[in-house]
């Protein structure tokens, strides 16, 4: 009678599949995958009896099908059960892994903007002989400001922000007493750590952060680095500042872009001039990104002023130098038609990942 045999075949069903299942070796998975195919697979035997369901009498077929569906879901925990002792013990055979599992992806870090155009920069001087240093961004004012010809009531200081740290002189601190400590506001203070230690032939680029009291806005953070370099040797002149300058600006932007020196005043350099590009969106013709003028200042630069040499005891006489400092965020954002500077310290990674 096929309203009875529905039920008891759900019965007998429920005797086989979970007397089947509990003599199933829980490691092998092609046999638990097998007994999930014969029971509750498409064509299996659970679905096989649900089908039957439907040529019962009505009265019957509720609880029939109330049955077979309780049977369906005893199942379906029972195999479930089974199947986690399964991944269990491939991870044991395999020393806590379970190597069966897809492989979580991995995400790829990558070096901040920043970073990865200050090693760009840095490597084309290294190439052209410059050795990269580096140095305090907590600093003396007599590295930041007095050893670079700005003494303390100079108007130049002004040009330079200053967020001062502490007005007391640090215990065994090898400088004189009333010297105060700020954050550097550029890399140029490098430049007199430098010539005291070592004798020219001086050739060093200086990687670093530096602050400044800033109204931020799309080209001006409080926080930002430079790149600084220093030449000091007998005989150099400006024509070597101008021909590794232009070298530098070939490596970097590449050989078609035009490059621009203009005077400029720095008090530790003179001449002192300001190196522009002509403009990357516009090829000079004027632009929003260039102000309408055509090219982009990348950096200051100029031949070191003999009062820098002397204040450091070079022979002013003997030796000659150039040094320039320029703005990496800024470069990196000519390059990449960045808009706005203050991504860059915003960890936002929508950005960052972009690079
Ligand atoms: C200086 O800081 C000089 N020390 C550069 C120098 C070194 C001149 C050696 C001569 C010889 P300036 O303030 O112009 O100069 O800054 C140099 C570069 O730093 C700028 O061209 C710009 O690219 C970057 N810069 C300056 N201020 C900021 C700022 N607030 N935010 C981001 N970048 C800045």
């Amino acid at each position: 009678m096929p309203e009875t045999s529905a039920i008891i075949d759900i019965d007998l069903l429920r005797a086989e599949a979970l007397g089947a299942l509990g003599k199933l070796n829980a490691s092998d998975a092609a046999a638990v995958e097998h007994w999930r195919v014969e029971f509750l697979g498409r064509k299996g035997r659970l679905t096989a009896a649900l089908r039957g369901l439907a040529t019962l009498p009505p009265d019957q077929r509720r609880d029939a099908g109330a049955a077979a569906n309780a049977l369906k879901e005893l199942l379906e925990s029972r195999l479930a059960e089974k199947q986690a002792q399964s991944a269990a013990s491939r991870a044991s055979a395999a020393g806590g892994v379970d190597v069966t599992l897809p492989g979580r992806r991995l995400r790829q870090g990558r070096y901040h903007p920043s970073t990865q155009i200050i090693r760009e920069i840095c490597r084309a001087f290294n190439e052209m002989g410059f050795q990269t240093v580096e140095g305090p961004e907590v600093e003396w004012e007599r590295y930041n400001f007095d050893l670079l010809n700005i003494p303390r009531d100079h108007p130049a200081r002004d040009r330079w922000d200053t967020v001062w740290v502490d007005q007391r002189r640090p215990e065994g601190a090898e400088v004189e007493v009333g010297q105060r400590m700020l954050l550097r506001t550029h890399t140029s203070p490098m430049q007199g750590r430098v010539m005291e230690k070592v004798q020219p032939p001086v050739r060093v680029v200086v990687p670093g952060k530096c602050y400044r009291v800033e109204a931020t806005d799309a080209t001006h953070e409080w926080q930002f680095h430079q790149v600084e370099g220093l030449a000091v040797d007998e005989g150099i002149t400006f024509a070597d500042l101008k021909g590794t300058l232009y070298e530098f600006a070939r490596r970097i932007f590449g050989a078609e872009r035009k490059v621009r020196f203009r005077c400029d005043y720095f008090p530790f350099v003179e001449p002192g001039v300001e190196m522009s590009i002509d403009c990357f969106a516009c090829s000079g013709k004027g632009c929003p990104i260039c102000k309408q003028s055509g090219w982009i200042e990348v950096m200051g630069a100029g031949m070191v002023h003999p009062k820098v040499l002397a204040g450091v005891g070079y022979d002013a006489e003997k030796y000659t130098g150039f040094a320039f400092g320029m703005g990496p965020e800024r470069i990196a954002m000519l390059r990449h038609g960045i808009e706005d500077i203050r991504h860059f310290f915003a960890n936002d990674l929508r950005f960052l990942s972009q690079f």
